[in-house]
């Protein structure tokens, strides 16, 4: 393409000419686990790094390929790496830049399995790890030292929506000599791009918005040229092995291709959707960027060019009364994950955030009556009907 093209053409079309492949406008699948060399001697050149060309699916596959080069150009990074999983990514890259003594500093709000990851995984190799509260920098400032070789968080946060500055954090850890790690999950690159920011790598479990439909899981990393070959090369050949198959590789290319239409849509009805939330007696705090009671506001529109479709909120009536209401729940599906076409409602306390211990949740901010949206693609007029008959009951308990 001549000119710089906007990030939808971009998602469709980058890195991918049909005359290249017989014609063919959707790129081939390549079903290969190896790959076979001209000659014995073109092989080893391959290995020793001196010839380009793959070589067996672990390393890399073309479907694959294609995919990192889109995951790098939508978020404005040098390269990109197509992994299993969200966590095989989150994995793969702590395992590439962590040694035993080194330090991470950490949000305190994080992903389930990412806390037990660090807690109960990382920790016992050795790693300490710090949590630290980075909705203000100043915290962070105050935690990193010699020591510290990774600065890592979500933003917002899962679930509870905190936000941190990207760039303020960033200036402190690189004055620290610290790597940035991004989890952009929830804000996807059509929203926000972490590296425009200052962070150093970026990553999603493209499970979620990537992918879209609900059909594949899977992860992608984004840095520069040499931070994706030692990760390829380290975290994710070596020690995790946890490379993204070429079929989930297919789906997720698809899936980016109407990421910014649907992105328009979820946040507009999750805007509608949380205005109503806010409003309702039998509801008490909402947490959604796009809301004027949002306390971190100035930071959502300073980094995020949407206030994104999660929302998180209150039930009055606590734990007992937020189960009943997602019991009562029609349309709305019972599930985790999130950014699919269905709008999904979860209870991360007994749910995605069970990792956690009671104390640990009361600690990082995630309280036992915290229900988490994801709003979907369904008519904003539905998805409300069917939050408003679940709430009747304990609108009219508030009403007494
Ligand atoms: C913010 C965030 N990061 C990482 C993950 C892990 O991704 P996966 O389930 O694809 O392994 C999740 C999963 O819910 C998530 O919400």
């Amino acid at each position: 393409m001549k000119r710089s093209a906007g990030f939808a053409t971009r998602a469709i079309h980058h890195a991918y000419n049909p005359q290249d492949h017989d014609g063919a406008l959707t790129p081939p699948l390549h079903l290969t686990s190896t790959f076979t060399f001209e000659t014995a001697e073109a092989g080893g050149e391959m290995f020793a790094g001196e010839r380009q060309g793959h070589i067996y699916s672990r390393i890399s596959n073309p479907t694959c390929d294609l995919l990192e080069q889109r995951i790098a150009v939508l978020e404005g990074a040098e390269a990109g790496l197509a992994l299993s999983s969200g966590m095989g990514a989150i994995t793969a890259v702590l395992w590439t830049l962590l040694s035993p003594g080194d330090e991470v500093i950490v949000d305190k709000t994080l992903y389930g399995c990412t806390f037990a990851f660090m807690r109960h995984g990382l920790a016992k190799w050795g790693v300490t790890i710090t949590h630290v509260d980075m909705t203000d920098p100043e915290n962070l400032r105050a935690a990193v030292s010699e020591k510290t070789r990774v600065v890592y968080f979500e933003t917002p946060a899962n679930p509870n929506m905190r936000l941190v500055d990207i760039a303020a954090s960033a200036e402190i850890a690189h004055a620290a000599g610290a790597t940035v790690v991004v989890d952009n999950t929830y804000a996807t690159p059509y929203l926000t791009r972490p590296i425009e920011h200052g962070a150093d790598i970026v990553l999603h479990s493209a499970t979620k918005y990537l992918g879209g439909h609900g059909d594949v899981v899977a992860g992608l990393v984004a840095g520069t040229a040499e931070q994706i070959a030692e990760i390829r090369l380290v975290g994710m050949k070596d020690m995790t092995g946890a490379v993204m198959a070429p079929f989930n590789a297919m789906l997720i290319l698809r899936g980016i291709k109407t990421l910014n239409l649907r992105m328009d849509r979820h946040c507009a009805t999750a805007r509608i959707v949380a205005a109503y939330l806010e409003s309702h007696p039998a509801v008490g705090a909402v947490y959604f960027p796009g809301l004027d009671s949002f306390e971190q506001r100035a930071i959502a529109e300073r980094q995020m060019d949407q206030p994104g479709a999660m929302i998180a909120f209150e039930a009055k009536g606590g734990l007992a009364g937020g189960i009943a209401f997602m019991n009562r729940l029609e349309m709305i599906q019972r599930a985790v994950s999130l950014g699919d076409a269905e709008t999904l409602i979860q209870h991360p306390a007994s749910m995605t955030h069970s990792t956690y211990t009671p104390e640990e949740r009361a600690e990082h901010g995630i309280s036992d009556g915290l229900i988490r949206l994801s709003v979907g693609l369904e008519d904003a007029e539905d998805i409300i009907a069917d939050l408003e008959q679940a709430l009747a009951p304990a609108a009219l308990q508030a009403a007494e």
